[in-house]
C-alpha cells in the first residue's frame, strides 16, 4: 500500500522534475557495437542519464527487426564504409538521427544520407572525426598556416591501421594549404635520397608522415617552421574514449535541432570563418 505522505513525496518529485525540465531519455542504438570504438561509446551512452541505450546491432542482425523493435532517436554507426550506409538509411527512415564516425563514405553517399534526412526533419552528423580536441588541433593549425614558410603534419596511429596516410593527415594537409591565400607552402626536397620515402608523402607542398606502431590510438601533430622559429600544435588520444564527448555532443545537437552537419567542426561552430 502506497501511504498518504509516500504519494505526495512521490508528485513532489515529478513536479520538481518538470521545474528542472527533466525530459524523456534519448533512445540511441549502436550499429558496430562490439567494434574497437563502438564497444566504448556502448558503455558510455549507457551510462548517460539523459541517454537510453537501447542496443547494439552486429553484422548479421536483423537491421529492421531491431530497428522496428528498439525505435531508437538517434543511430551510431562505427562500422565499416560498405555497410554503414545501408544501415543509416534503415535507420533514417524510422525517424532515428545518424551519427556516423564510419570512415570512407563517399561525398555522393553524405549528400545522400543528407537528402534523406532533410526528406525526414531529422537532423544528422557525419564526422571523419569525432574527438573534439582533433578537430580543434586542426583548427588551430588552419590559424596559424598564413603565418609560416612551411609545414609538415606527422600522424601515429595504431598498428592495425589498415590505410596510411589517416584521412585527418590528408584532409590537414589540405586544409592548411587552402588558407593561404594563393602563396604556396615551401617544402623542402632533399638533395640526396638515401632512403626512399623518408621526406614523406606531399600534398600541397606539405610533407605528410605516418607512423604505425602498438600503442598508439590516433596522434597528430602539426608542426610550422620559419627562420629561428617552431610552431607545433599536437593532438594525442590515450583511449578511444577520445570520441566519446564528440558523439555524446553529436547526438544531443540533432536531435534537438533538424540540421545535418558535415564535421564536428561545422557542429561546434569552427567553420565558416
Ligand atoms: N569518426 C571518428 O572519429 C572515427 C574514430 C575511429 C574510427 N573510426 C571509423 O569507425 C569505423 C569503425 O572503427 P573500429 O576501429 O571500431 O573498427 P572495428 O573494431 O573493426 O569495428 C567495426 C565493427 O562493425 C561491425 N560491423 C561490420 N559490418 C556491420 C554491419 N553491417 N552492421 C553492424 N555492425 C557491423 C564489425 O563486425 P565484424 O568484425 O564482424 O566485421 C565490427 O564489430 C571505421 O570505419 C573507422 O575508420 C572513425
Amino acid at each position: 500500500m502506497v501511504s498518504a505522505e509516500a504519494t505526495v513525496g512521490v508528485a513532489t518529485a515529478e513536479a520538481a522534475g518538470e521545474d528542472r525540465g527533466m525530459s524523456e531519455p534519448i533512445k540511441v542504438a549502436v550499429a558496430g557495437h562490439r567494434g574497437k570504438v563502438g564497444s566504448i561509446l556502448a558503455a558510455a551512452l549507457a551510462a548517460e542519464p539523459d541517454i537510453e541505450y537501447v542496443g547494439g546491432i552486429a553484422r548479421g542482425d536483423d537491421l529492421a527487426e531491431f530497428l522496428h523493435a528498439k525505435r531508437p532517436r538517434a543511430f551510431v554507426d562505427f562500422t565499416r564504409p560498405a555497410e554503414a550506409m545501408h544501415n543509416v538509411l534503415a535507420a533514417v527512415a524510422i525517424g532515428a538521427s545518424p551519427v556516423v564516425g564510419t570512415s570512407g563514405l563517399s561525398a555522393a553517399d553524405i549528400d545522400k544520407l543528407e537528402t534523406a534526412c532533410k526528406a525526414k526533419g531529422l537532423g544528422g552528423i557525419v564526422a571523419p572525426n569525432f574527438a573534439i580536441g582533433a578537430v580543434l588541433m586542426i583548427h588551430l593549425a588552419e590559424i596559424a598556416a598564413p603565418h609560416f614558410d612551411a609545414a609538415e603534419v606527422i600522424e601515429m596511429h595504431h598498428a592495425t591501421k589498415l590505410d596510411a596516410p589517416s584521412g585527418t593527415a590528408l584532409s590537414t594537409a589540405k586544409r592548411l594549404a587552402a588558407r593561404r591565400g594563393g602563396k604556396p607552402f615551401s617544402h623542402k626536397k632533399a638533395e640526396k635520397v638515401t632512403l626512399e620515402g623518408t621526406r614523406g608523402g606531399e600534398e600541397g607542398n606539405v610533407a605528410v608522415h605516418s607512423i604505425r606502431l602498438p600503442g598508439f590510438v590516433a596522434d597528430q601533430e602539426v608542426i610550422f617552421g620559419l627562420p629561428g622559429q617552431t610552431l607545433t600544435i599536437a593532438h594525442r588520444t590515450t583511449s578511444r574514449e577520445a570520441y566519446v564527448p564528440g558523439v555524446l555532443l553529436a547526438i544531443r545537437k540533432v536531435v534537438a535541432e533538424p540540421r545535418f552537419y558535415r564535421g564536428l567542426d561545422e557542429l561546434l561552430g569552427l567553420t565558416g570563418d
